[in-house]
């Protein structure tokens, strides 16, 4: 007896040992989010949207969960809800969490904008992650489309509407909105009925969103940061200009706190009260990247950071432009868009 129970505490306090616990953040329905999100989408290639083989992520999903990973972001749209969700099922029944430990964020794409299309979407993602209900669910462009892919003129208040709906009925705990400017944010909050708890939009070192992020603070929406390396890591299969892994500001601090550049620009990221979501499929970047919360920068260290803003986007969808409800300056877009595979197809 005393043998089995020795041997149950050390796998217990083993285990344990290699857990992060991540900080959680109060939202404005006082529910909370944790800190840090394990993004799920994995890019695209000639053939389209890259699906997950043999599993591959499901058992990353679980491994990020063994270390201490709380919160996925997924979207309809990346074809990733089904093994997200069957990680986070499998975990529950090993008895590992419980479903209200784990956070999951998806997305409701923009084809589905019309009223009665968001139930259905919203429905099934749900039958997808095989899950009763997710934690936050969010309009993922302010952009609606028809199911061609032609501009509907929807109104994203009219989406808005139907996702309280989706809260009434419990299928979501909060939502919230993605990809929409200060304007288009403003507009919601003063329509709503139920307030979007979150903003997912774009932060790296060059893009470091200040106005928005502030704007949004002062509303207490919670801010998550995409791309977080920004031009750290290779973006489309290219070295785009911009700080890389080597960069002096980034190494200093790296060796300063003992930490690595990725790592650095991911608590820079925190530091500034938003929920970085890196991507990754390696176990030990993932360890990494959750590995920044026994440690701070300090004021003048976010500002130098801060220094490397550029307004670059990587995720600058140039086709949409003439879209009633884009949300981006129109700028010329030098790299490709992220999402021309899905369009031609
Ligand atoms: N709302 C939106 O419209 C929107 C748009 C874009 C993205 N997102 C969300 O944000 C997530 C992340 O965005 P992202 O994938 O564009 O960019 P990211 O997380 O900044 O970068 C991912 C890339 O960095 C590599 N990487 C990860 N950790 C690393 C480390 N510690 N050191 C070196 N390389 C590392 C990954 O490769 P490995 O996998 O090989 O490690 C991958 O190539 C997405 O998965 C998605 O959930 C949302
Ligand atoms: C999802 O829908 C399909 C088809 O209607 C059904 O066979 C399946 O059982 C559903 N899955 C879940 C988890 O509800």
């Amino acid at each position: 007896m005393f043998r089995v129970s020795f041997i149950l505490l050390l796998a217990c306090c083993g285990a344990m040992s290699a857990t992060i616990d991540v900080p959680m953040l109060k939202m404005l329905n006082d529910r909370e989010m944790p800190a840090i999100a394990l993004g799920t989408y994995l890019g695209f290639d000639k053939g389209g949207a890259v699906t997950s083989k043999d599993k591959q992520l499901r058992n990353v999903v679980m491994q990020a969960i063994d270390l201490g990973y709380r919160h996925f972001d997924t979207a309809a749209i990346y074809n990733t809800e089904a093994e997200v969700g069957e990680a986070i099922r499998m975990k529950i029944d090993e008895g590992v969490i419980k479903r209200e430990d784990v956070f999951l964020t998806t997305k409701l794409w923009n084809t589905h904008h019309k009223r009665e299309q968001v139930a259905v979407a919203m429905k099934e993602t749900l039958n997808k992650t095989g899950l009763d209900y997710v934690d936050l669910f969010l309009m993922h462009w302010p952009i609606a489309l028809n199911e061609d892919y032609s501009h509907s003129n929807t109104d994203y208040l009219e989406t808005w509407r139907a996702m309280e709906e989706m809260v009434k009925l419990g299928y979501t705990k909060s939502i919230g909105l993605s990809n929409f400017n200060k304007l288009q944010v403003a507009t919601v909050l003063q329509e709503c009925t139920i307030k979007p708890v979150a903003l997912q939009i774009e932060v790296h070192p060059q893009i470091i969103q200040e106005d928005l992020i502030s704007y949004a603070k002062d509303e207490g929406i919670i801010v998550m940061g995409y791309s977080p390396f920004g031009s750290l890591v290779k973006r489309f299969g290219m070295d785009l200009p911009g700080p890389k892994m080597d960069d002096p500001v980034l190494t200093s601090l790296a060796k300063k706190y003992d930490k690595t550049p990725a790592q650095i620009v991911l608590r820079w990221l925190v530091d500034r009260k938003v929920v970085p979501i890196p991507k990754t499929v390696s176990p030990k970047r993932l360890l990494e990247n959750i590995n920044i919360f026994d440690f701070k920068l300090k004021e003048e260290e976010i500002e130098k950071i801060n220094q490397f803003n550029s307004n670059t986007r990587y995720t600058l969808p140039s086709f949409w432009q003439k879209h009633p409800f884009y949300p981006f300056d129109m700028v010329p877009n030098p790299i490709p868009d992220p999402f021309r595979s899905e369009i031609k197809s």
